[in-house]
């Protein structure tokens, strides 16, 4: 196991209805700005409860709406000016990872003289920035108790991610019962995203990490296990509560303490989405499974004991290399259960773009380090993907 320090201090409040607090959560605040996607809280009254809880609270508030999925640098520019010339004093992000991290990043921005930008892709590391609370209405980023904020910039078709403890969210409120509107195949991509942060961490070389491992294990079974219950019935909220906490710890680093993650695929998939715009969590169930195929025989061990411990495969009839395929078959074959594609190709991409995108992720050097990737074995992985 490696030194580590876990320092999470997200304070997270969790339950039925905790959304009506967020008035009370935010007492000494004098005025906060709102933000928010593309309108599914306004269909679903969310907006509605939270502007009563802040306006009985006494909390002064202005709004920017219009988040879209990979957000975007311009309407973070547009927050910075909406902030500053409001005297913003904490961003409330009321949505899913994209909101939350154009929350981050106007927060970051706010307080900083140059282009947010520096920040996301010129090495500049922020010094300052406003709070951010969140109100998460779909379980999949983590970034509601994460360090990172992920941001694309149109013009260039990049999309660049930030990890700074200053953008940790002071309190996310997490009530399933706001997730029971999402559309099947967003909260598919939210449990692969759920999933490739647990695996992200877990395929590590870091050796001696057995009582992490099995967190990772074991929050992988709950939701491989719950998630098909919240597909058919979108309304269960034990199923729904299971999945949304397993989303947060998948992603506040409790599960990589001590180890070193790998992260080449979640690198590989923000060029497919920085470039084509898919969901995040569909690009990575597409990304995942071949980047698995591509390195597992640089520690078959690892793969066979993820094979049998998760996916449960008896290891006593197979060879080693046969049960490690296995895992990764399974997987696959789960992901396409939850609806989600599985090659390039499923999501109409062609091609023509691959060495475009293994360009672009090794640019600063090799990715991932479970295997470190340079451009030429990320484009082999692209090609195993189409
Ligand atoms: O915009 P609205 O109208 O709210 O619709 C959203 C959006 O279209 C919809 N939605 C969310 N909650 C809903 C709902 N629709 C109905 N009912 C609800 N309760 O879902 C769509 C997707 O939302 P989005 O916020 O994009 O989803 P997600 O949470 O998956 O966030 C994805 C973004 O997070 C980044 C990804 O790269 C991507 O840009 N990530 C951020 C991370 C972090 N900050 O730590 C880590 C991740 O690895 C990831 O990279
Ligand atoms: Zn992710």
């Amino acid at each position: 196991m490696e030194n580590f320090v876990f320092n999470n201090t997200t304070k997270i409040i969790f339950g039925k209805g905790v959304e009506s607090q967020v008035g009370s959560e935010l007492k000494g605040y004098k005025k906060i700005l709102l933000h928010y996607g593309s309108g599914s809280i306004k269909k679903t009254g969310l907006y509605d409860r939270v502007v009563k809880s802040l306006d009985d609270a006494g909390i002064a508030w202005v709004e920017l709406g219009g988040v879209k999925p990979n957000p975007s640098l311009n309407l973070v520019y547009e927050g910075i000016r909406l902030c500053r010339a409001n005297q913003v004093e904490l961003i409330l992000a009321v949505g899913g990872g994209s909101v939350i991290d154009s929350a981050k990043s106007i927060a970051m921005g706010v307080c900083y003289a140059g282009d947010v930008w520096d920040f996301y892709d010129r090495g500049v590391e922020p010094q300052q920035a406003l709070p951010v609370g969140v109100i998460l209405t779909i379980a999949a980023a983590g970034s509601e108790s994460s360090v990172s904020s992920v941001i694309t910039r149109q013009e260039v078709l990049l999309k660049r991610a930030v990890d700074n403890r200053l953008i940790l969210p002071r309190f996310a409120m997490l009530n399933p019962e706001l997730t029971y509107t999402l559309p099947p195949y967003q909260t598919a991509c939210g449990v692969a995203d759920i999933m490739a942060h647990i695996l992200e961490r877990y395929f590590t070389r870091v050796t001696n990490v057995d009582l992490t491992d099995r967190l990772c294990e074991a929050t992988l079974k709950t939701v491989i296990n719950f998630a098909p219950r919240v597909l058919e019935d979108p309304c269960d909220y034990e199923a729904r509560a299971e999945i949304m906490w397993a989303g947060a710890l998948a992603h506040n680093d409790l599960l990589g303490t001590g180890r070193v993650g790998d992260w080449g695929s979640h690198m590989i998939e923000h060029e497919l989405s920085g470039i084509y715009d898919v969901a995040h969590g569909a690009g990575l169930a597409v990304i995942f499974p071949a980047w698995m195929e591509y390195v597992y025989k640089e520690d078959l061990n690892r793969f066979v004991q993820y094979a049998v411990r998760v996916w449960g495969i008896d290891d006593f009839f197979y060879e080693p290399q046969r049960i490690a395929l296995e895992g990764i078959v399974r997987t696959r074959d789960f992901f396409r259960r939850m609806g989600l594609p599985v090659s390039l190709g499923d999501l109409h991409i062609g091609d023509d773009r691959l060495d475009e995108m293994a360009e672009k992720a090794t640019q600063k050097g090799p990715v991932g380090n479970f295997k470190k990737l340079e451009k030429a074995d990320v484009l082999e992985i692209l090609k195993w993907a189409t």
